[in-house]
């Protein structure tokens, strides 16, 4: 039994108020439509048809290969749009899965057993309902006396006892793929002057065949996003979920309700995350780390035990036992080893620092290569740019740069050297060597066989 999944995102999306299409906005970092492919990719074998409007090449352009697409011109309706697919899909697939690309919470497990009723179901439609306080807006589920599903009346053409009614349409359904291409083609067209997908159950009961509910018991996870405030409230709902799982999983949470973890993010157990605190893209954070409070962490791979303490870090990687903050910034390309020391307000860029170097207070790091057990003194500065370009810092394991140095690039520092403070060194320093001075001169050099001074 093959499943295939349409997903419609052609409407407009009007209420969002935005020049960017409703389903790109993002849920936890991740685009609506993102969360929408993912999931229903997890329940069938094929990429599923993504149904867009006319002018919907951002949307296509972010999707690329994770779906097809079927093009709806006009908005003519939900019926109408997912006749669009019928070309891509006739023949080639059993089932056919309908979601909507603005329900970003829906979870694969409701999917999967929508798909497996209507497998064993001898009529065309399973469909998913949920009961709310809050009828308003949603389709109503029309039952007759033996509980038969008949029909979903839509809010504007619903009798007043209709209204009343509190078992909605969720906007997910199963269809039987051979019966559906067929009977799409039966839709009336309403008042509205739209094709709606929902006239199926009358057509269906029309056919003498019967309408299989599922009832959710998570009404949460059959929002649609239909205005921003929906989008906030479906963030919070998924991050309460993801949080839960990586509780679970042995991981803690000070505060659950300001720690913000995006789908794709990867967490070792026993790491405690303190309040207001985000890992974004593709984070990696090892076991037992201590992170936050206050701490960004984007695309940025963490070893074990490590402490981060009020600081931001973006597409870094940092290794076992790497100590940083408060208020380190690590920026693309930071890479720390083991054991290394990152103090108050440093900047680290598209560097290396070997196992053991510290760099305590106020320094500007960029465009270097630190070897093992270097002293990078307060306020130390890597000058790497000379307006046009940037150039590289080198400085030798063992090495002690004092308070304050300026180092201007391109430079070598050798092995076991240090430099004075306030020194600024513009030309290469020897091993064992020690500068001082504006602009810094050798004062002495130590013995290579014996590293006390002469
Ligand atoms: C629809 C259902 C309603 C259900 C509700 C659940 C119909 C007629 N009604 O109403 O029973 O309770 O969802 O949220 O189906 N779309 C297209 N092309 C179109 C029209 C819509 O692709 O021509 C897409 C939209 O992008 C959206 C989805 O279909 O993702 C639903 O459309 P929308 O207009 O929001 O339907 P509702 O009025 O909410
Ligand atoms: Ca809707």
């Amino acid at each position: 039994m093959i499943t295939t999944a349409v997903i419609l995102a052609a409407g407009q999306g009007t209420r969002m108020r935005s020049a960017l299409p409703k389903v790109l906005h993002p849920v936890l970092g991740k685009p609506m439509i993102w969360h929408a492919i993912h999931s229903v990719r997890a329940v069938t074998s094929d990429n599923p048809v993504l149904v867009v409007g006319h002018e919907s090449e951002a949307v296509i352009q972010f999707v690329g290969d994770q779906a097809h697409f079927a093009i709806q011109v006009e908005q003519l309706g939900t019926g109408h749009a997912v006749q669009q697919a019928e070309e891509l899909l006739k023949g080639n697939a059993d089932q056919i899965l309908v979601t909507m690309g603005d329900m970003p919470l829906l979870r694969e497990q409701t999917m999967q057993k929508i798909i497996d009723m209507q497998t064993g179901h001898s009529g065309p439609i399973t469909l998913a309902t949920i009961s709310l306080d809050d009828p308003h807006g949603f389709g109503r589920i029309v039952r007759d006396a033996t509980g038969n599903v008949l029909a979903i009346v839509e809010e504007a053409d619903a009798t007043e006892e209709q209204r009343a009614i509190h078992e909605l349409n969720a906007g997910v359904y199963c269809f039987d793929a051979d019966w559906l291409w067929d009977a799409l083609k039966r839709i009336p067209l309403s008042q509205k002057g739209e094709y709606y997908l929902t006239d199926l159950v009358e057509i269906a009961n029309a056919d003498g065949l019967s309408v299989q509910a599922y009832s959710s018991e998570d009404p949460a996870e059959m929002i649609g996003i239909n205005t921003r405030v929906h989008l906030a409230e479906a963030t919070s709902i998924l991050r309460q979920r993801i949080n839960r799982e990586w509780m679970l999983a042995g991981v803690s949470m000070v505060d659950p309700e300001t720690t913000y973890i995006e789908p794709g993010v990867q967490i070792g157990a026993d790491t405690m995350i303190y309040q207001n605190t985000t890992f974004q893209g593709e984070t990696q954070i090892g076991e037992r780390c201590e992170i936050g409070p206050n701490s960004v962490i984007v695309n940025t791979q963490v070893g074990d035990d490590c402490r981060i303490f009020a600081s931001v870090l973006e597409d870094a990687v940092i290794e076992n036992r790497v100590d940083i903050g408060p208020f380190g910034h690590l920026r693309k390309g930071a890479h720390l080893a083991e054991d290394v020391h990152m103090g108050n307000f440093g900047e680290v860029k598209a560097s290396y620092l070997g196992k053991g170097s510290k760099m305590g207070h106020f320094s500007y790091i960029g465009n270097a290569d630190i070897g093992e057990d270097v002293n990078i003194g307060a306020g130390t500065i890597t000058c790497n740019y000379d307006g046009v370009h940037k150039h590289k810092t080198e400085i030798g394991k063992g090495s002690f740069i004092g308070s304050d140095t300026m180092l201007v690039a391109p430079l070598r520092i050798g092995e076991r050297s240090r430099t004075g403070a306030g020194a600024v060194v513009t030309k290469d320093v020897a091993d064992d060597a020690l500068v001082v001075g504006v602009p810094a001169r050798e004062l002495k050099r130590n013995k290579k066989d014996n590293q006390e001074d002469t």
